[in-house]
């Protein structure tokens, strides 16, 4: 049967670990190629390396988000070897050791974080919108742009005041884009996750997971194929007229 990406061209910004990691394996089995951009390759997780599981489907470009010359290079380099590009997906952010309340947080912390999370996503938009709106529409779409929000977009959560500003920011830079290329057959959206579980268990902070599962409704936290089923859904044909949408892949935090 065939895929529901078949031999569609996707770039995944973040897809060495967590949720780019599983988009990109998701968005392979379901046909496509698949091009990675990432400052590192081995996962943040463990296990084999993106580029590796994905074979003869993917390609991997040392990227840095924040630097247009190696946005630039992402993009350019998926369309040369594959000739379009089909979906953007936006997904390497950052948060950790960055992330603090009002009073805590340097100018440093405030700049590393809007550097991936914000400009990031704005110069992979940019650039992967100038490519789409110059190909010849397939099925009625020249190209779609995915952005890994977050439910912290859309809510004050306690203490994380650059990260929660940025995804703030990603979650109008949606809206925006999706009504200024809308006329031009661009689709954009983003998926808003919840409390997912990436990383090793020794990465997560006790603290952190009990204000999550006290927060989320569902019986138990998020997985990133979750993240992944709904970043193929707003990829794929099955959402050709939806745009400008923040979907909530959360477990019901937001409902709470
Ligand atoms: N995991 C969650 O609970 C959760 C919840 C809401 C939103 N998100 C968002 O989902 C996205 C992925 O999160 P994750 O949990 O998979 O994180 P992760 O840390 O497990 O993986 C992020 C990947 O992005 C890469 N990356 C970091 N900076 C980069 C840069 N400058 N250029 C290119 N790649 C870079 C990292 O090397 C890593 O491979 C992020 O945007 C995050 O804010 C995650």
């Amino acid at each position: 049967m065939a895929g529901r990406l078949e031999q569609r061209v996707v770039v995944v910004t973040g897809g060495a670990s967590g949720l780019g990691r599983a988009i990109a394996l998701r968005f392979a089995d379901e046909g496509a190629h698949v091009v990675v951009g990432d400052v590192r390759r081995d996962p943040r997780e463990g296990g084999e390396e993106t580029l590796a599981l994905l074979g003869d489907r993917g390609l991997f470009l040392d990227t840095d988000v924040s630097r247009s010359a190696d946005v630039d290079r992402l993009v350019t380099t998926a369309v040369a070897r594959y000739g379009r590009l089909d979906v953007m997906v936006c997904n390497a952010g950052v948060s950790g050791r960055w992330s603090k309340g009002l009073l805590e947080t340097t100018e440093e912390d405030w700049d590393a974080i809007m550097a991936v999370n914000l400009r990031g996503v704005f110069l992979c938009t940019q650039r992967a919108v100038a490519e789409m709106v110059e190909q010849e529409p397939v099925d009625e779409v020249r190209g779609r742009v995915v952005i890994i929000s977050s439910q912290h977009g859309m809510i004050g959560p306690p203490g994380h005041v650059a990260y929660a500003a940025s995804k703030g920011g990603v979650v109008n830079l949606v809206r925006q884009v999706a009504v200024d290329f809308g006329p031009r057959g661009v689709l954009v959206n983003a998926v808003a996750p919840g409390k997912i579980l990436t990383g090793s268990p020794e990465q997560q902070d006790p603290d952190t997971l009990a204000y999550s599962r006290a927060r989320t409704p569902f019986h138990r936290l998020g997985r990133p194929d979750d993240v992944a089923g709904a970043a193929l859904f707003l990829a794929s044909a099955d959402a050709g007229y939806v745009s400008g949408v923040n979907l909530l892949v959360d477990g019901g935090w937001m409902a709470y």
